[in-house]
Order: C-alpha cells, then structure tokens, then sequence
C-alpha cells in the first residue's frame, strides 16, 4: 500500500484550493500557447495542504521536466550552480523549503530568476574574475511554510504567488475517497466523513488517518470501511470529533492551568511541553488558531472563551494536570 503514488498528477485532481486553481489553470495555458517558461511561481501555506504536490502538477501540466531540491540542501553557490546548469528550456525546478537557502546561494538565484544568467566566480584572489554564463528560460518554483522569512528581493523575483488555505469538510471528503480509490479500498461516504471531520483541514492528515482506519479494518476483518468502523478506529487514537488529539489538548490546558490563560511567549510554551517552538508553530498552533481556540498577541499567546467552551461541553474539568 505504502508504495502507491496518491498524490494527483493533474490540475483536475487537485481538490478544492478553487481560486489557486482557477488562476493557475489561465497562467499554464497561457504559457503554452506561447510556448515558453512559466513566469516563477512561490507556494505557501502551512504543512501538508499541497505545495510539492502542486509543483509537481505544474511540471505535469506544462510537460515539462522537474528538478526537485531544497534550500537546506543547497549549501554552497556552486551546489545551485551546478543544478542551474543543467536545466534545459521550460524545465522547472522546485525548491522546496525554499526559506532556508543560505544568503550566499540566494544571490545567485537573483540574476538565473530575473535575467536567466549564472554569475560564476573564476579563480581566486585580484585575479579572481566573474564569467557571466546564460541560461535556459526556466520556471522556479518554490514552496514555503515560512513565507514570513523569504527575504523581499526573492519574493519580488516571483511572478506569481499562490496561498494554499485549509480545505473544508467536503474537499477533505473528496480527498478520503480519492485516496481511496488510488489504495483500492472500499470506504463508504459517510465512513470518509469521519475521517473528514478530523483532519484539521489538512490533506496530509486525511490521508494519514485514511490509512490508520484502514490497518484497523485489517485487523478486524473487515471488508468496508463504514461510519461505526471509522469512528472505533479514530476514537483508538484518541481523536475528538474536531480533531483534536492529547497533545492539542494538553497545549490548551498548559496555558489555562500553568499561565493562566496567557499570555505565554512561544518558547516558554514549548518549553512546558517539551515540544520545539517551530513544531508548535507550524504544526499544531495554525488550526488552533483557526478554530478560533488561540490568539497570537504581541505579548504571546492566549486561549479564547472558546477554548473553555471545548473543555466545558466536553466534561474535562479544568482540574489538575499532571
Ligand atoms: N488538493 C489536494 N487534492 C488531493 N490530495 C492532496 C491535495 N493536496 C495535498 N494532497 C495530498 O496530501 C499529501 C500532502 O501534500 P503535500 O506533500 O503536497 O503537502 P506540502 O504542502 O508540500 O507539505 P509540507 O509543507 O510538509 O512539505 C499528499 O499525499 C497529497 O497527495
Ligand atoms: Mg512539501
């Protein structure tokens, strides 16, 4: 199972994201039609709602071929150097984590993104010279989860910028039965609107969870996935019927119970919880925040009214902790 390819392959695939798709599906008509380069497109959104997913579709859909790396794996000028030199015309390149390119590299991409040319530094010290070698037009794609850190000339450099969102409960659906039907699984609708409901808007965890009801239907000999198998499989995991898992709510109480309610810088939180500040960050507090449970202050974070609506609706008193 673990060997099939799930992601979709083709624009008509990609679900939900409309507005993304809408615009995006003008920008490679019109690039083909003319037959040149994509202008560079920057992907970003919190992880697993389909960045690399949509630049391999891009690469698909231009009939073009992909390069694949990323900014932590270019260390060195010459590392981009070397991948920039080999790309033929309307190639596209994908870098993923593109905020982690060190500055060093990032200066090269400038001229090779705006004037398709490579500035390579000959020999060493006053002798040292700049040959200035030209290259295929090519369409850079570049996906972060940090758009915050991409400095201002890289992201001037982008022709085109898409935000991924989180999906809603009928694409999350639609997702859970496509994968399905890529696994070869039987599931019914409303065993996928389970699984639906509890993926925090995120096509990866759908996914995820898809698969953990799946080993759990094996192990009870089941053939097809309904509402009741899913929900005994997810409750299992100790999801609630949001998606909220031990660690979301053990965050919460953390900055009911210890601070208070907050506010609670970001490192003094992860700290409590023994979690790094990047996780929290980008992992579990964006749907939080988007369930409207957090808010990100200026003076750290604090919980909302309806955080303490959760924990009252659902009988967990506001009691001890640990
Ligand atoms: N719009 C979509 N339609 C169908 N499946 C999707 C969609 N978006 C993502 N997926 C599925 O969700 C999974 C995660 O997507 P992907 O790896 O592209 O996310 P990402 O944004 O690159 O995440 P990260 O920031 O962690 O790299 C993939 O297996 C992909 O098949
Ligand atoms: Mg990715």
């Amino acid at each position: 199972m673990a060997n099939v390819e799930i992601r979709p392959k083709n624009l008509a695939d990609y679900i939900g994201q409309e507005d993304v798709k809408r615009e995006l599906s003008v920008y490679l008509k019109a690039a083909k039609a003319r037959g040149e380069a994509l202008d560079h497109v920057l992907l970003t959104g919190f992880p697993g709602l389909g960045k690399t997913t949509l630049a391999h579709i891009i690469a698909h859909e231009l009939g073009s071929k992909l390069h694949v790396t990323s900014g932590a794996a270019l260390e060195r000028p010459g590392d981009l150097a070397a991948i920039l030199s080999s790309l033929s015309e309307r190639d596209v390149l994908f870098v993923d984590e593109i905020h982690r390119l060190p500055s060093s590299v990032e200066e090269i991409l400038y001229p090779a993104m705006e004037d398709f040319k490579l500035d390579i530094v000959v020999g060493k010290g006053p002798g040292a010279r700049i040959l200035r070698l030209s290259l295929p037009r090519f369409t850079l794609v570049g996906a972060t989860t940090r758009s915050g850190l991409l400095s201002a000339p890289l992201r001037d450099r982008f022709g085109i910028t898409f935000k991924l969102d989180f999906y809603n409960e009928e694409e999350l659906l639609a997702i859970v039965l496509q994968t399905a039907k890529a696994l070869d699984i039987e599931i019914d609708r409303e065993g996928a609107l389970e699984i639906a409901k509890r993926s925090r808007g995120t096509p990866r965890i759908a996914n995820r969870l898809l698969k953990r009801v799946v080993d759990f239907a094996c192990v009870e000999k089941v053939e097809i996935i309904t509402r009741e198998l899913a929900r005994k499989a997810l409750s299992l995991m100790d999801l609630d019927d949001i998606g909220l898992g031990p660690f979301d709510r053990k965050l919460l109480k953390v900055i009911m119970e210890k601070f208070d309610g907050g506010p609670v810088g970001l490192d003094t939180l992860a700290t409590a919880l023994c979690e790094d500040p990047r996780t929290l960050e980008d992992v579990y507090e964006p749907f939080l925040i988007r369930l409207g449970f957090i808010r990100r202050t200026k003076r750290g974070r604090v919980i909302t009214n309806r955080t303490y609506e959760y924990f009252a609706k659902r009988g967990i008193s506001h009691g001890k902790l640990f």
